[in-house]
């Protein structure tokens, strides 16, 4: 496994994998890497012969007062967990090489639009603009065949989604599962921050999801399968949510409760001061008679 810290060299590396007539997998992270990333490393190597993972924490998708500055950074730990999983390069590159000259992102160069103002983006303003901008210029700077990314962040990958349909047509988009702890709990690289208690306490949010999809089973429209979900919430009062929606997937709105077919359940909240986020897909059926 090689390890770039400049495009030129990542550049020289994929020309190679290219010439010996490889194709490209692409793993965009942020690094503080767990089981969940390293699913996204299997499912690469299942749609290429070489497999980039890119490390960087991008500040330009940061609000002020959010953790960028006590992001965990753990290089080394993430560069063995990689070499582990038959990574071919390592991509962790210096701010400046992702914003030129200086390494200051200035203005988003993309922009979320509507969708991204709602949900994860009303609680974080200028996050989507700032995923975009630095999924794009890594995009440019890998030129990967397929990019991997998580389900754990659905409404990321509804705006990469139309980030690629409308200027990366030659990528291929791979959406991998999301990876849980034998508790249900999504596995992210904010756990770290939970104490064993607050683990616990954490697990309201995957409950909440399962109790809304058995809700849907039972036949009943979306907002009684909400109010199942916010009943899980009720008995847990160290868990402060944020948001409990049910969404259509193509439009990432709420649907109503003539809503009928496959649907999103998202769920944001917060425990001990760390924000979780999950979400689950559902069917609504027609109400039982
Ligand atoms: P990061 O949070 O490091 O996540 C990198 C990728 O791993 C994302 O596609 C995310 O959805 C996926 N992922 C994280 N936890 C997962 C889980 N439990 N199961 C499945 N996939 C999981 O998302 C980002 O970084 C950044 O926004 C990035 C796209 C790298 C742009 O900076």
């Amino acid at each position: 496994m090689k390890l770039a810290h400049s495009a030129a060299e990542l550049g020289q590396l994929v020309r190679t994998a290219i010439a010996e007539g490889k194709r490209v997998a692409f793993v965009p992270t942020m690094g503080a890497l767990h089981e969940g990333h390293l699913r996204l490393v299997d499912i690469a190597r299942e749609h290429a012969e070489f497999v980039v993972v890119s490390i960087f924490v991008n500040p330009l998708q940061f609000g002020a007062g959010e953790d960028f500055d006590r992001y965990p950074r753990t290089l080394e730990a993430d560069c063995d967990l990689l070499r582990a999983r038959d990574c071919d390069a390592v991509f962790a590159p210096s701010a400046s090489e992702v914003y030129p000259p200086d390494g200051r992102p200035g203005k988003p160069t993309e922009r979320a639009g509507i969708i991204g103002s709602t949900f994860e983006g009303a609680a974080r303003p200028g996050h989507f603009d700032g995923v975009l901008t630095v999924v794009g210029r890594l995009l440019q700077l890998v030129e990967p065949d397929v990019v991997i990314f998580g389900q754990k962040d659905a409404q990321q990958v509804f705006m990469v989604r139309k980030l690629i349909g409308a200027k990366y047509r030659d990528v291929e988009l791979v959406v991998a599962p999301i990876v849980r702890e034998p508790s249900g709990l999504a596995m992210s690289s904010r756990n770290r921050y939970l104490t064993p208690s607050q683990r616990e306490t954490a697990v309201v949010v995957s409950k909440a999801l399962r109790a809304v999809d058995f809700a849907a089973k039972h036949g009943l429209p979306a907002s009684f399968c909400i109010e199942a979900g916010l009943t899980l919430f009720a008995g847990e009062p160290k868990a402060k949510l944020e948001y409990l929606a049910v969404v259509d997937p193509q439009l990432f709105k709420p649907v109503t409760d003539k809503f009928k077919g496959e649907a999103l359940v998202i769920v944001a909240a917060e425990v001990g001061g760390v924000r979780l986020i999950d979400n689950q897909f559902i069917e609504i059926r027609e109400q039982d008679a």
